[in-house]
C-alpha cells in the first residue's frame, strides 16, 4: 500500500478553522482520524489557507486555528503518533498550489459542485478567485505528502478525484512525481445532516439555532438540540434513503457512528420504541462523546505552551516531507534551482 516515497502508508486530512467544529466534523472525520492513526503515518492539518477563501476576521482566524488544533488532540489524535500542523506554517502548500493552479483546466474547476454551490449563493462579481482555485490548494496539501489515503466525508470525493486527475496530468507531462491518493470515507456517519434540515449536510457555518451540535456546546444545550431535531409523521424506526425520512435516518446515523453497531442491531434496539426514546438515546450518546472531549479541550487550552510545542514539532515533521516534494516538482517543471 505504501508508495515509492514512504516506507509506511500515509494518511493526510484537514479541516478548515472556520466556525466551530460540530459532531458532524467529529463523526464524519476526526473519529476516523483517531482510529487510523496507529495503522498509518498520519498528517492532520488545520487548513487555514482554505479558510480565507470565504473571507475571515483576522483575530478570529488566529483563535480558531489554535482551537481546531486543540480539538484534534482533544478528540484523541496523539501528537506523538500523528503529525498535527498548520497549513500556512508550511509555505510549500502555497507554492505547489500555484504550480498546480497553472495546470488545472478551468473547466474542471468550474465543474466542482462545491464551487457551484458556493457561487450560486453569492454575487459572481464579488466572490474571491480562491473559491475557484480551492481544489488546487487541496491537491497540493495531499500531493506534497505522497498521501496514499485521504479520510474525508463523501462530499469531498469530487475534490479527491480532481487531485488524482491533476496528479496524473503532472506525472504524464513531467514524469512520475506524485502519488495518486485514494479516498477513505467513514463507514457510518460520513455525512451527518442538519438537525433542523436533514436534507443538507450539517455545517459549522450555518447560523440557525437548532442546526448543529457543536463540540463545545454545553451538554444541556446539546441535549435540547437533539430533542428538537426534525423527524416525520411515521412511527417505525429504521434506516432509510427516502427524503421524507431523512430526519430519523440522520438520528440513527449519529447513533450508529457513535456506537459502532450494525444497522440491524440498532433497528433491533429500537423495534418497539418511539421517536422520543430514539432522541433520548441519541442525546445520551452524544453527551457521552462530548463530555470527555470537552474536559480534555479545556485542559489543553489552559496548558500554556503545550499546544505551541505540538504545532512546532508538527511544523518540523511536515516540512521535512513537504520541502523535498516541492523541490522535486519545481525541478520537474523546469525551475532553476537557487545556487
Ligand atoms: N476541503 C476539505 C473540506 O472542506 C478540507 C481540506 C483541505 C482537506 N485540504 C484537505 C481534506 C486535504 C483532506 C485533505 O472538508
Amino acid at each position: 500500500m505504501a508508495n515509492i516515497y514512504n516506507s509506511r502508508p500515509r494518511v493526510l486530512s484537514g479541516i478548515q478553522p472556520s466556525g466551530n467544529l460540530t459532531i458532524g466534523n467529529y463523526l464524519g472525520a476526526l473519529k476516523q482520524w483517531v482510529e487510523v492513526q496507529r495503522d498509518y503515518d498520519c498528517f492532520y492539518c488545520v487548513v487555514d489557507l482554505h479558510a480565507i477563501t470565504a473571507g475571515q476576521d483576522p483575530v478570529e482566524l488566529r483563535q480558531k486555528t489554535r482551537e481546531s488544533a486543540a480539538m484534534y488532540i482533544a478528540a484523541g489524535i496523539d501528537p506523538e503518533v500523528s503529525t498535527i500542523f498548520v497549513q500556512s506554517h508550511i509555505p510549500a502548500h502555497s507554492e505547489l498550489a500555484w504550480m498546480l493552479t497553472c495546470m488545472a483546466p478551468l473547466g474542471w474547476l468550474q465543474r466542482m459542485t462545491q464551487f457551484k454551490d458556493k457561487v450560486g449563493k453569492q454575487n459572481q462579481e464579488s466572490i474571491g478567485a480562491g473559491l475557484l482555485n480551492y481544489p488546487s490548494l487541496m491537491a497540493a496539501d495531499i500531493l506534497l505528502y505522497h498521501a496514499d489515503l485521504v479520510p474525508v466525508g463523501d462530499d469531498q470525493n469530487q475534490h479527491l478525484e480532481f487531485t488524482r486527475d491533476l496528479a496524473r496530468r503532472f506525472n504524464h507531462l513531467y514524469g512520475e512525481t506524485f502519488t495518486l491518493p485514494s479516498v477513505m470515507n467513514p463507514q457510518a456517519g460520513a455525512r451527518i445532516m442538519g438537525l433542523d434540515n436533514p436534507t443538507a449536510k450539517m455545517s459549522k457555518s450555518e447560523t440557525s439555532d437548532n442546526h448543529a451540535v457543536f463540540l463545545l456546546d454545553d451538554v444541556s444545550r446539546a441535549r435540547k438540540k437533539i430533542m428538537r431535531a426534525v423527524t416525520d409523521s411515521y412511527r417505525d424506526i429504521r434506516f432509510s434513503d427516502e427524503p421524507e425520512r431523512a430526519g430519523v435516518n440522520n438520528l440513527l446515523t449519529i447513533y450508529q457512528a457513535i456506537k459502532d453497531e450494525s444497522r440491524e442491531e440498532i433497528e433491533g434496539d429500537f423495534a418497539d420504541k418511539g421517536y422520543g426514546d430514539l432522541k433520548k438515546a441519541v442525546a445520551e450518546a452524544v453527551v457521552s462523546t462530548l463530555e470527555p472531549l470537552q474536559a480534555r479541550y479545556n485542559e489543553l487550552m489552559n496548558e500554556a505552551g503545550y499546544l505551541d510545542s505540538v504545532l512546532k514539532l508538527g511544523r518540523e515533521k511536515a516540512s521535512a516531507v513537504a520541502e523535498p516534494t516541492l523541490k522535486l516538482a519545481q525541478d520537474r517543471m523546469g525551475f532553476l534551482a537557487p545556487s
